[in-house]
């Protein structure tokens, strides 16, 4: 049986990820495929109890250290007991962020450098995403929007303003790294123009798995 695909997205807090998974899903579908959405930290039961403690605004105690770990024990169980067991039955695994966003905010925010990339091979062995669309969002576009939802802000969201900056300059870094893998975007164009560019990697992405 083909193996299926994995696909990931990124981005800064407010940075339309969630819309675009959806219309990515639909359009998928409507070509016949399987698509299995998921996200982080959470996924499955127990990742979700982890995401919880992480985001839980009144453990402002936690150690730098002990937030990349949860994240990476919580990514570990969503590999084995979802992802991988998805894209072996040869669905298409949408994941709404993965270990990009441990390398941007606890690598590059957290400033714990190459040791997130250590921790995260042990969370996830050879199960990375065949594409990652970053949409990218500057931090004081990012905090408009979520102003504007009128959400109570979590642990990470309540960070300040300098993390958030070296957070987005992380994925930059990121993003010229892993160019052929990571399809950066101007999270300031429209709904419509971001979704087609990302149906037409996609497609190209599923041509060449052929
Ligand atoms: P969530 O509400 O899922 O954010 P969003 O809607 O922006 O995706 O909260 C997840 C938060 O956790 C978000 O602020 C980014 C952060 N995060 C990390 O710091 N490291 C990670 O590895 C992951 C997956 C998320």
């Amino acid at each position: 049986m083909n193996k299926g695909l994995f696909i990931t997205f990124e981005g800064g807090d407010g940075s339309g990820k969630s819309t675009q998974i959806t219309i990515l899903k639909q359009n998928l579908e409507k070509a016949g495929k399987e698509v299995l959405i998921t996200r982080e930290p959470g996924g499955t039961e127990i990742s979700e109890k982890i995401r919880e403690i992480i985001l839980d605004k009144n453990n402002s105690e936690m150690d730098d250290m002990t937030e990349t770990m949860l994240y990476a024990a919580a990514r570990a169980q969503l590999v084995a007991q979802v992802i991988k067991p998805a894209i072996e039955e040869g669905k298409v695994v949408i994941c709404d962020r993965f270990v990009d966003s441990s390398i941007a905010y606890q690598g590059y925010g957290r400033n714990l450098g190459d040791s997130v990339n250590i921790i995260n091979s042990f969370a996830i062995g050879d199960c990375m995403p065949d594409m990652t669309v970053l949409l990218k969002v500057n931090p004081r576009e990012g905090n408009r929007r979520i102003s504007v939802r009128n959400e109570e802000r979590d642990r990470i969201e309540l960070a300040s303003e300098e993390f958030h900056q070296k957070v987005y300059e992380g994925y930059l870094e990121l993003e010229k790294k892993y160019s052929d893998r990571i399809v950066g975007i101007e999270a300031t164009d429209t709904i419509e123009n971001i979704a087609a560019v990302i149906i037409d990697r996609v497609n190209e992405l599923l041509k060449s798995k052929k």
